[in-house]
């Protein structure tokens, strides 16, 4: 199954302890990847796509999308031992062209050493946006000459699976342009809990209530 997670409440998390916002970015960071050796070691979960930077996210004040991206690149330096140790295989989806050099060759090297990895593939959406994402597959479409149906649609998506189940953390109720076709036929789960509190835990009680959910895709 195809698991996406809007990673939210970072921010608030910190307030409430009386930290700057990025403490909570940080202690963020952990819980990725206590929740990804979780997936890898979870044989019903195939695919896990993470909420890391949306194109809205741009908006933010400069010193925090600095630290963003840094914490991102020494993150996935640090942690490139969990994606081999677990077999994880690392993708990202979204428009990562206006990202530094250095990051995007740590992405693209992170990409390289793990492609072959089976157990879990772990998606980071990076400057990653809905409208941007559907967008670019139609001009896509466009200079290629395809039909436009939907299979094609969803086949020049940066991710083309669907979504099974989206958990959104931190008590707000939106999707806030987060793989917007990919969750037409999605379980939706909405917990109060700030991401830096998450765990998986958590994460197992949300799967055994997503269990008992009667899926009919619009049949009967
Ligand atoms: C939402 O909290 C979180 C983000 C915009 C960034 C997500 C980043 C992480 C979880 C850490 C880094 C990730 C990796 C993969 C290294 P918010 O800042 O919107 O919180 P708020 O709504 O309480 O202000």
């Amino acid at each position: 199954m195809h698991l996406a997670i809007i990673m939210d409440g970072n921010g608030r998390w910190a307030k409430k302890r009386g930290l700057k916002r990025i403490e909570g970015h940080k202690k963020g960071a952990e819980v990725v990847k206590e929740i990804t050796e979780y997936c890898a070691n979870n044989h019903e979960i195939d695919t896990l796509t993470l909420y890391a930077f949306s194109t809205e996210n741009w908006k933010r004040p400069k010193m925090e999308i600095d630290f963003l991206m840094k914490l991102l690149d020494n993150w996935l330096k640090k942690e490139l031992d969990t994606y081999i140790k677990n077999d994880v295989k690392f993708e990202t989806i979204g428009d990562i062209s206006k990202f530094s050099n250095k990051l995007k060759k740590r992405i693209a090297y992170t990409k390289e050493v793990t492609k072959n990895n089976k157990k879990l593939t772990q998606v980071l959406a990076l400057n990653y946006g809905s409208r941007d994402e559907i967008t670019r597959a139609v001009k896509k479409m466009i200079e290629k000459n395809e039909e436009i149906t939907p299979e094609n649609i969803q086949k020049n998506l940066d991710i083309g699976r669907d979504v099974d189940l989206l958990i959104r953390t931190s008590g707000e109720i939106r999707v806030s342009n987060f793989l917007l076709w990919q969750i037409a036929y999605a379980e939706m789960f909405f917990t109060p809990i700030l991401w830096p509190d998450f765990t998986s835990e958590e994460l197992e009680k949300i799967l055994t209530e997503f269990k008992k959910r009667e899926r009919r895709f619009g049949g009967i």
